[in-house]
Parts: C-alpha cells; sequence; structure tokens
C-alpha cells in the first residue's frame, strides 16, 4: 500500500484489516479448527489480510445451512426475490471504489480493469438475473398419443450449490455463479479462492445488509484440499459449479459421482487469435494486446496463440510488440499502472518457468522473457509482458495454458492453415478472427472448435450471452439463460382428467 500514487480509500483499509471468519447461516464464526492464514499483497509481497481456513466440518455447517434456507428462499414471491437481487446489483455499484480496491489489493490487476469490467459486470450479471426471476415457466404438453391427460412441466432449482471459484476474477466469479444460482431459487455455499477472498468477504456484508435471509449463501474461505474438496464431496449438496484449473476440475468430476451431483465446469483454454491480412490492422494489434495481456494474461479466454497471415506478419509483430514495449508495469491502485503484478509467487514461478521452456526449445522473446529489473518491482509478483516468435506447434508453449502476460506469434499462409493450426489443441475455450471479409467470416467461425467465436473483436461478455467452452475447456454455460437452465430440473406433471 506504499507508493506515491497510491491511495486506499478508509473504509477497505478498515475492511482489510478486520478478523475475517466464515460466514454460515449469517453469522461469523472462526473455522472450526481455529486455524487461519495470511493473504498477500501481490504487488508488494506484503501480508494484507489474515482469514478462517475453513474445513470439512465448517463445510457440513454451511452446507446444513444452505438446506435449511431453502424453503425460506423459495417461499419469497418471486417478485420480492428478484428485487433483492436487483438491489444486490445496485448495492456493489454504489460500492464500486471500495470493490475494486479489494480486488486490486487482493489480486494486483490495475484498477482500470475493475472499473470498466469486474465491478460493472458484477453488476450487470445481478441485475440480469433478476429479470428472469419472475419468469421461470414451464410448458403445457399435449402428449402425441392424444391421450386424455393433462401434462406440464415446472422448473425447479436444483437445491444446495457449491461453488468453488478461482483468483483471476474474484467479485466477478462470485457474481457467475451466485446470480443464476440465485435466480433459479437455490441456495449456495461460496469456495473463494485462497488467494483472493476479501471481496466475496465483502460481498457477503452486502447480501446480508440488502435483505437475503441468512443462509442464502454462505462463505467458506479456506484452501482447495481442505475447504473445497469436502464441498465437491459432500452428499447433501446437488450441484457443483466450479471455474479455475483442468486437473483440479477432473478432482471435481470424480467427487460429484458419489450422489450424481449437477456439474458445471469452466475450466482452462489455449485460445488462437487469427488475422488474416485483409483485417484492419490497428484494430487487430489493438484487440490482440487485450486479447492477450488483459489482467496480466490471467484469463482463462487469453488468445496468446497469434497466427498472422505472412504477407502483414512482420508489421503486424512490429506493432504488436511496440505496443507492448509501452506497457508500464506497477501497483495496481496506482492510475498510471497498465499492467500488474501476477495473484502469487506460485503463478509467477509458473509462468516464468513456462517462458524458460520457451527459450529453451527455441522460441525468440523479442520482448520480456523473464522478470523486470525495475527495483521497485522486487518483491511484488511481477514478469515482463512477452512477445514470442519463432514458435513451434510441439513446444510447451503452444499447448499449456500459461496463464501469463505471454504471446506467442506465428504464421500462415492459407485459410485453411489457419483454422488447422487454430484447432490443434486439445481447449475449446475462445478464438478471435480478424478479417473484413464477410464470407471468411463466418466459413472460419463455423469451423473453429470453441464455445466463442470473437470476430473483429476480443474478450466481449455481456449477462445475457451465453459463454463456455467445448473439448477439455468444461462444460455447462454460464451467463445467459442457458446459464440457469444448468440450475434448474424439470419436473414433468401427468395428470389423467378423463
Ligand atoms: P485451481 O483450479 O486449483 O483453483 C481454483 C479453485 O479451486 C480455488 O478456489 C481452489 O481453492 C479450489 N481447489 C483447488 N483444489 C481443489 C480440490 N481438490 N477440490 C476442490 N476445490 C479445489 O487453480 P490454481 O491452482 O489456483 O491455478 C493453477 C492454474 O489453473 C493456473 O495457472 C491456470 O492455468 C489455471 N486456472 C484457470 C482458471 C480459469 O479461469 N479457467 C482460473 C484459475 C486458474
Ligand atoms: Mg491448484
Amino acid at each position: 500500500m506504499n507508493g506515491v500514487n497510491v491511495k486506499v480509500l478508509d473504509s477497505v483499509r478498515a475492511f482489510v484489516g478486520r478478523e475475517h471468519g466464515l460466514v454460515i447461516d449469517g453469522q461469523e464464526r472462526p473455522s472450526s479448527s481455529g486455524e487461519r492464514f495470511d493473504v498477500l499483497n501481490p504487488a508488494t509481497g506484503e501480508h494484507l489480510a489474515t482469514v478462517a481456513s475453513g474445513t470439512a466440518q465448517d463445510v457440513d455447517l454451511a452446507v446444513a445451512a444452505a438446506r435449511r434456507a431453502l424453503p425460506v428462499w423459495q417461499g419469497l414471491s418471486p417478485a420480492r426475490r428478484s428485487e433483492l437481487l436487483w438491489n444486490l446489483g445496485a448495492r456493489i455499484a454504489e460500492l464500486s471504489e471500495e470493490f475494486a480496491q479489494l480486488d486490486v489489493l487482493d489480486n494486483g490487476k490495475p484498477v482500470f480493469e475493475c472499473n470498466v469490467v469486474d465491478v460493472p459486470l458484477t453488476t450487470g450479471l445481478f441485475q440480469y438475473y433478476a429479470g428472469w426471476v419472475t419468469k421461470l415457466d414451464g410448458d403445457t404438453i399435449t402428449p402425441a398419443g392424444g391421450s386424455p391427460f393433462h401434462v406440464y412441466t415446472r422448473r425447479e432449482p436444483v437445491g444446495v450449490v457449491g461453488a468453488i471459484i478461482p483468483w483471476n476474477f474474484p467479485l466477478l466469479m462470485c457474481g457467475y455463479k451466485l446470480g443464476p444460482a440465485l435466480a433459479a431459487g437455490n441456495t449456495v455455499v461460496l469456495k473463494p479462492a485462497e488467494q483472493t477472498p476479501l471481496s466475496a468477504l465483502r460481498l457477503m456484508q452486502v447480501i446480508a445488509e440488502v435483505g437475503i435471509p441468512p443462509g442464502v449463501v454462505n462463505l467458506v474461505t479456506g484452501f482447495g484440499p481442505s475447504a473445497g474438496a469436502p464441498l465437491a464431496h459432500h452428499r447433501d449438496v446437488d450441484k457443483i459449479t466450479f471455474t479455475g484449473e483442468n486437473a483440479t476440475g477432473q478432482k471435481i468430476l470424480e467427487a460429484a459421482k458419489s450422489n450424481m451431483k449437477r456439474i458445471s465446469l469452466e475450466l482452462g483454454g489455449k485460445s488462437p487469435s487469427l488475422v488474416f491480412a485483409d483485417a484492419d490492422l490497428d484494430a487487430a494489434v489493438n484487440g490482440t494486446f487485450g486479447a492477450v495481456y488483459w489482467n496480466q494474461g490471467q484469463c482463462c479466454i487469453a488468445g496468446a496463440r497469434v497466427f498472422v497471415e505472412r504477407s502483414v506478419h512482420d508489421e503486424f509483430l512490429a506493432r504488436l510488440s511496440a505496443k507492448v514495449s509501452e506497457v508500464k508495469l506497477g501497483n495496481g491502485l496506482d492510475p498510471e499502472t497498465t499492467m500488474g503484478p501476477l495473484v502469487s509467487a506460485e503463478q509467477q514461478d509458473r509462468v516464468l518457468e513456462l517462458i524458460g521452456s520457451g527459450i529453451a526449445s527455441g522460441a525468440t522473446a523479442v520482448v520480456g522473457g523473464g522478470r523486470p529489473s525495475r527495483p521497485d518491482l522486487q518483491n511484488g509478483f511481477f514478469v515482463e509482458p512477452t512477445v514470442f516468435t519463432d514458435v513451434r506447434a510441439d513446444m510447451r508453449i503452444m499447448k499449456e495454458e500459461i496463464f501469463g502476460p505471454v504471446a506467442m506469434v506465428g504464421t500462415f499462409d492459407t485459410e485453411e492453415e489457419a483454422l488447422a493450426l487454430a484447432n490443434d489443441t486439445s481447449f475449446g475455450l475462445a478464438s478471435g478472427v480478424w478479417t473484413t471479409n464477410v464470407k471468411r467470416t463466418h466459413r472460419v467461425a463455423a469451423a473453429l472448435n470453441a464455445g466463442v467465436v470473437w470476430v473483429n473483436t476480443y474478450g466481449m461478455f455481456d449477462p445475457a450471452i451465453p459463454y463456455g467452452g467445448f473439448k477439455m475447456s468444461g462444460f455447462g454455460k454460464e451467463l445467459g439463460r442457458e446459464a440457469l437452465d444448468a440450475y434448474l430440473q424439470t419436473k414433468t406433471v401427468w395428470v389423467d382428467v378423463s
């Protein structure tokens, strides 16, 4: 929190420094083991907060509270539940500066990113889903056999939802999960990432303040094995919604089979950006920059495998490299900062190791390629924004999710080759296409094997637009009406009216 341009709100300072317990049934309580853990500021490496470390016993209590709250939440009229979700979104907007600072302190990202995406999109999500609460209708269906039955469907909540979220968008991920889960009438046990629990803790206060009944949302802070895994294994949890690493997603799938939990998995990616020679090159450079470096590259959708048509490759590479060279690393609370630190020393190590493997396997870092040398950045978890050329498909940097500020720029000669390169991955989350050719746009959009295709833009999100991956990137859409479907189950009612 030091540095000339860095100002922290008094309210944020006070909140960060308070005792942080678990929140179960509306009550704040210590972990049943009494254990706590430290949360660091990634920009400085300094201690930021001390948070309760939840255990399996705490998960039991939280799940029981969520179960008891189900009839309470479902007993409110849809109009009232809608109003509560709308008001939650509105209150987050009022507190936007506070929420933005909490996520910057916890995660490191530059504050402008919170102001343009994380906080307003969280508000938008709660308010979009508020609109759905009064519109969750079933169907009346005529049996094909023409028998004397009146048949209708009811769309019912699945029940108790466990939400396990990562650290890259701490507040926003709460909104992704809570918005549709609560709108559908479920109650929730939320497990934020151990690196970034603060905005979720503050959100719990706001949830209570707007009048959402105790137990409807419960918060268990803590680590994956000790708090996340018991939630994923719990036999009284009806659904798990998870965002994070593939290996963790596989563990959650395994855990879910005990009681056939419903599952939504939003996992990693290795998304391609295709730049055709007919593209608006300025737009392609700016858009690709955002696709790779937003949030320090810690985005599951990062479009970091960049393939450029040969005739414009050199110019594109020169312009992208120039833009990356202008990045100003620093504390995310400093308004001058355009890129912050990575979230943790562990993440910094992972990314530096992968960058090193790229160099060792023959890729050329035309910009960056290591740790920044600036003295004021040595205690934070910084990595230089990096641009690689001379990349080959067999390199680890072309296959593994890096989750750091690293672009790999390659070339192609034909559309067919571009598509083959783009689809040569076990992931299928997102993709970007830069072209002014309308026919090519739709041909390529259909041929890309990914859950999202952005054309002449990248990383656009909206509460109403479904989002989610193909292949190893997971299943179960988020956002939009489709996300609601993942938190509802259909009951069919047959009535003999003869
Ligand atoms: P992770 O998937 O291990 O952690 C995400 C969440 O899962 C956290 O809340 C964590 O406590 C919880 N968790 C961990 N192990 C668990 C278990 N066995 N059972 C239940 N919950 C568990 O991700 P991590 O280790 O923080 O990051 C590692 C890599 O994962 C990153 O380098 C990145 O490549 C990828 N990742 C992808 C994200 C995405 O948005 N798709 C988000 C975060 C990480
Ligand atoms: Mg992990």
